[in-house]
């Protein structure tokens, strides 16, 4: 039987060039969306898939992120002393993380997400882990992570959360390489890190999600640098294919990719008109918006 997936890590240390000057001094991943930040999503999402120890991959300027798991002493006093916040101090506390469940550890230098994860191979030890990219937003019942270990379930091994992209935007992702797929799962046999499309081996480019084995730690250990001049995940989890058990789960819910401009407002007008609190406002205004 395979092993429980019970840690992620979260890589957070990239430098979010893409939403400068937004990310100067601040973590792209608590940038906004409606009412909490990005971070605490792929955080409710982990706990959805009963995941509840967590490395963060941080780096300079992230403090805020450590912050907000964090219980806010004062704030929730003043709260508590108001007497009518009581949903406010709901929502505060709902955002703390238990005790000695959550390990912050830096990168001191953004040498790619390979080397990111490999910062975190002592807080994992050998056991398989989930990683969660928190600029991509997901939106699924059940969540998109609870699907993949629910897969690890069944096949244990790598598995690795993909969709089909527009063949013009291979370059822009890992493209996987796959068997015929069989109730959602298909076996992997290659990956290719950012191809041109006329080189792509498909349109299934790998999202931000992934269970993975400790064995990935042993080829990050060589530090080798892929596309980009970076130390990509996407490599060193290649090394395993065909030692180890892998495939690709076609995920069907929303992932909206945070770590753009227009796509980090489609997931907070997308997020806003799903939630039923926010819903019939923000179609109203949508509509007056359209009209002027
Ligand atoms: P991105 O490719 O989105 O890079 O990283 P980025 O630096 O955050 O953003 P841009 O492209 O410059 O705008 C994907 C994920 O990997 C993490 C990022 O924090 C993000 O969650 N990452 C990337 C690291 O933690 N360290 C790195 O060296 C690179």
């Amino acid at each position: 039987m395979a092993q429980r997936v019970r840690k992620a890590v979260l890589p957070v240390a990239g430098l979010g060039t893409r939403f400068l000057p937004a990310t100067k001094a601040m973590a792209k991943e608590m940038l906004t969306v409606v009412d909490r930040p990005l971070i605490q999503y792929a955080i409710e999402e982990c706990l959805d898939a009963g995941i509840d120890e967590f490395v963060f991959v941080t780096g300079r300027n992230k403090m805020a992120i450590e912050d907000h798991f964090d219980s806010a002493y004062e704030l929730e006093a003043t709260l508590e002393q108001r007497g009518n916040k009581a949903a406010e101090l709901k929502l505060t506390q709902a955002a703390t993380l238990k005790q000695g469940n959550a390990i912050f550890t830096r990168q001191q230098k953004p040498l790619g997400l390979g080397h990111a994860v490999w910062c975190a191979r002592h807080w994992i030890g050998r056991e398989p882990f989930a990683v969660l990219l928190p600029d991509e937003l997901m939106v699924s019942s059940p969540t998109c992570t609870a699907q993949l270990v629910t897969a690890h379930e069944k096949t244990g091994g790598n598995i690795v959360a993909v969709m089909n992209v527009p063949r013009e935007q291979t370059k822009s992702y890992g493209i996987v390489a796959v068997k015929p797929e069989k109730d959602g799962l298909a076996e992997m046999t290659g990956i290719v890190e950012k191809p041109k499309p006329e080189e792509a081996p498909s349109t299934l480019a790998w999202i931000g999600r992934s269970v993975v084995l400790p064995e990935v730690f042993d080829h990050l250990d060589r530090h080798e640098k892929g596309a980009g001049g970076e130390i990509q995940l996407t490599d060193a989890m290649a090394k395993m294919i065909g030692n180890k058990p892998f495939h690709a789960m076609t995920y069907t819910g929303q992932r909206y990719d945070c770590g753009s401009r227009i796509g980090f407002l489609e997931a907070n007008v997308g997020v806003a008109l799903n939630r039923a609190d926010t819903a019939a406002e923000t179609r109203a205004l949508l509509t007056r918006m359209l009209k002027g």
